[in-house]
């Protein structure tokens, strides 16, 4: 069986993990931890980085800093993952779900505006696919209504916006904080693990003492302050030397890792162009957003077509899956939601299948795919 995803091990991932466990520090904060949070910080200008144990981890990092109280209001898409309503929840607001765009999965900026109220504190993105959304449309509207825009970025590692003027962006160097996973199925990976960016620096002194339990210790660390204690609430938000270790050694490979996904993504597109079938819709790129090759997927007409595609396959050796299920009409939230219908969401929820996508995967297991479903 052709799985959907397989971690990739770029080298010397085992090599630093002893590396770091001879030189005696395995927990948090220490050299790994830095050449990674250095790493980002220089590669994409973010102006602060914190490794965190997991994106949800650095979502929630994002909700206590946005200051997020009971009854404020978090405008978010509802075609994404748990953690990105969950890290808000926690604090107490009212998530207002918004629609998706209706060529992809990403917020429809377009529908943002009348969900805006007095009480709205933030819009979250996800850059659905590593596709970004639309960032100067999102940020006007935050500069307008004074809002904060933090970035779900999960899957959108090494992948940009261009603006309208021109300027070429990472994803997550442009609303006031974001939030990265290394997941093991995502680009770049570390088994579970995250990054917070900071980018709007005032956030980024309170960020480091909520990273470590609530209490100033990076700071005596770096001799700053004579002794430490609890100054702050927090939690244990980073991530142990090991899992850093791991991730450098996939940092120090993250131009090979890339250029290979983008030849295999690129290997779908071609083939799947080529076969030409009106009742598959293929992923659709807007002019500003880069492609960072994090999945190939396709969207069927309907749920019984995509479960037959997901069975099809299953039967010849090729394991795909489908993703999210809308967040508005989760158990969770379905009686809390306004009533809203969010068609576009329900559509690629009941509609789009994800195909096996990961390093290792050959360009020959690509073809016998895309001629079984021929
Ligand atoms: C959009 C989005 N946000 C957040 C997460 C949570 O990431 P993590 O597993 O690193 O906590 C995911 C997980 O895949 C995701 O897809």
């Amino acid at each position: 069986m052709i799985p959907f995803n397989k971690p990739y091990l770029s080298g010397n991932e085992t090599f630093y993990i002893e590396d770091a466990v001879k030189t005696g520090k395995i927990s948090g904060n220490g050299k790994y931890t830095k050449l990674c949070q250095d790493f980002f910080e220089n590669k994409y200008g973010f102006k602060k980085c914190l490794l965190t144990t997991s994106c949800t981890d650095a979502l929630e990092m994002c909700a206590i800093l946005a200051d997020i109280k009971q009854g404020d209001e978090v405008i978010i898409p509802s075609f994404t993952f748990v953690s990105t309503a969950l890290a808000f929840i926690r604090q107490g607001a009212k998530i207002v779900f918004a629609d998706s765009e209706i060529s992809n999965p990403n917020i429809d900026v377009n529908k943002i505006e009348k969900l805006i109220t007095s009480r709205t504190k933030a819009i979250v993105t996800v850059h659905y696919a590593g596709v970004a959304c639309d960032m100067d449309v999102i940020m006007d509207l935050a500069n307008k209504y004074n809002l904060l825009v933090i970035e779900d970025a999960a899957q959108a590692i090494d992948s940009y916006y261009t603006s309208a003027n021109g300027e070429k962006k990472p994803l997550g160097s442009i609303g006031h904080m974001a939030a990265f996973s290394f997941h093991e199925t995502k680009n770049i990976i570390s088994g579970e693990g995250g990054l917070l960016v900071i980018n709007d620096l005032k956030f980024a002194h309170r960020a480091e003492i909520i990273w470590e339990k609530g209490t100033n210790r990076a700071e005596f660390f770096r001799g700053e302050v004579d002794k430490y204690g609890w100054v702050d609430i927090g939690s244990s938000f980073l991530p142990s030397e090991i899992i850093a270790a791991f991730l450098w050694a996939q940092l120090e490979n993250l131009n090979d890792i890339q250029n290979r996904r983008k030849l295999l993504w690129q290997t779908y597109m071609d083939a799947f162009k080529k076969l030409n079938n009106s009742s598959i819709q293929l992923p659709v790129l807007p002019e500003y957003a880069s492609n960072n090759a994090h999945m190939f997927y396709l969207i069927l007409p309907d749920l019984a077509s995509r479960s037959q595609l997901i069975a099809r396959l299953k039967e010849n050796g090729f394991h795909s899956v489908f993703h999210y299920i809308s967040l508005h009409s989760s158990n969770y939230y379905k009686d809390k939601h306004d009533g809203r219908k969010l068609s576009n969401t329900d559509k690629f929820s009941d509609c789009l299948v994800r195909l096996p996508f990961f390093y290792e995967l050959e360009i020959d297991d690509i073809n016998r795919l895309v001629r079984c479903l021929e």
